[in-house]
């Protein structure tokens, strides 16, 4: 079982080793690895059995290393890095050839971020490689927010998770790319969409698997609870059934089987919420669950994005 500990020259030791170690950032926690091993790389998909095709994020702690990466960096991505990084930010940039084929799934561009999480940024300052990391939960399922979450999936798999608490953001981050003059989000996630078009003006959102080859991982199914989701919620309620609202609980349905993402309605402490709360609902003796869309604004529509994904094979009532 993996060790859970706070301990960065631990989680340094393993990784210099090969080995794949849980990792926290302010967006949820990464499975983490030498992006210059092979050897480590093939072991994060095989520990979370993800197919080959789907490309993996590179995270470093500074812009210096960064830039070794990537073969060019826009002018306009940068302006997008110098405002939103450290933070919940991916930018697809065109690949140097220190960047293995694996890594990018075959694809011209790699997947880099510098996040926000202290730990992370301490771990990433002390390696002089940059770490491949997925989301550190098994393909197809919610991912982890807390090290505890990573253990009860992975904890088999992997010797240890740095332990950097509760993840601040929730959800995962923003996927950004760049065609022609274009900016184009790819996955909305922790920054917003009116964040972005405050530094770069207009963008196009293409959050869609089927008109997106660009990014394989953005499958319709995922993000996906155990049990079955549907989005919205019926008059008559079955009674064994949950429900994870935004703000106000159903008065037709347990106390214990309702989870309330931010009594205040705030979108940041709802996200921040989001995935530890379907986990929660997916433990209990329920048949389903009921969820609440979110307006489509700010960080709500990235909740609603990944609410769709989690109901993808689900009947929708909205
Ligand atoms: O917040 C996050 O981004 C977290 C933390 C750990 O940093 N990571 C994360 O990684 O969510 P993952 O692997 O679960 O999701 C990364 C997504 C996948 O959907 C993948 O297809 C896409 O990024 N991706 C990676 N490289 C790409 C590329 N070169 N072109 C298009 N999509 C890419
Ligand atoms: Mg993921």
């Amino acid at each position: 079982m993996a060790i859970i500990d706070t301990d960065i020259a631990q989680a340094k030791a393993w990784l210099l080793a090969g080995n794949v170690v849980g990792v926290p950032t302010e967006t949820v926690y990464g499975l983490a690895g030498n992006a210059f091993n092979e050897d480590a790389v093939l072991k994060i998909f095989q520990v979370k059995n993800r197919p080959h095709f789907d490309p993996l994020i590179v995270h470093t702690n500074s812009l210096e290393k960064l830039t070794a990466f990537v073969a060019s960096f826009p002018a306009v991505a940068q302006q997008l890095a110098e405002v939103f990084w450290p933070g919940p930010l991916t930018l697809l940039l065109p690949k140097s050839p220190l960047i293995s084929d694996l890594i990018t799934a075959g694809l011209n561009t790699v997947a880099v971020r510098i996040p926000q999480h202290p730990v992370m940024l301490e771990l990433l300052a002390a390696l002089d490689f940059p770490l491949a990391a997925p989301s550190a939960n098994p393909f197809g399922y919610i991912s982890p927010t807390s090290a505890a979450h990573v253990a009860a999936q992975l904890g088999t798999k992997i010797p240890y998770i740095l332990d950097g608490g509760a993840c601040k953001v929730g959800i995962e981050s923003t996927i950004v790319g760049f065609e022609g003059t274009e900016v184009v989000v790819y996955r909305l996630g922790g920054i917003s969409v009116e964040a972005l078009e405050s530094v770069v003006g207009k963008v196009r959102v293409q959050t869609h698997s089927s008109s997106n080859p660009n990014a394989p991982g953005m499958l319709q199914s995922h993000y996906a609870p155990r049990k079955k989701l549907l989005l919205g919620c019926p008059e008559k309620p079955a009674d064994n059934w949950g429900y994870l609202a935004f703000s106000q609980p159903n008065a037709h349905i347990f106390p214990q089987y309702q989870r309330i993402l931010s009594p205040t309605r705030q979108y940041t402490e709802a996200a921040k919420h989001l995935f530890g709360y379907l986990r929660q609902l997916d433990a209990l003796p329920i048949a389903g669950i009921y969820a609440e869309l979110f307006p489509n604004e700010d960080l709500g529509r990235a909740i609603n994005d990944r609410l769709r994904r989690a109901a993808a094979d689900a009947f929708v009532v909205e």
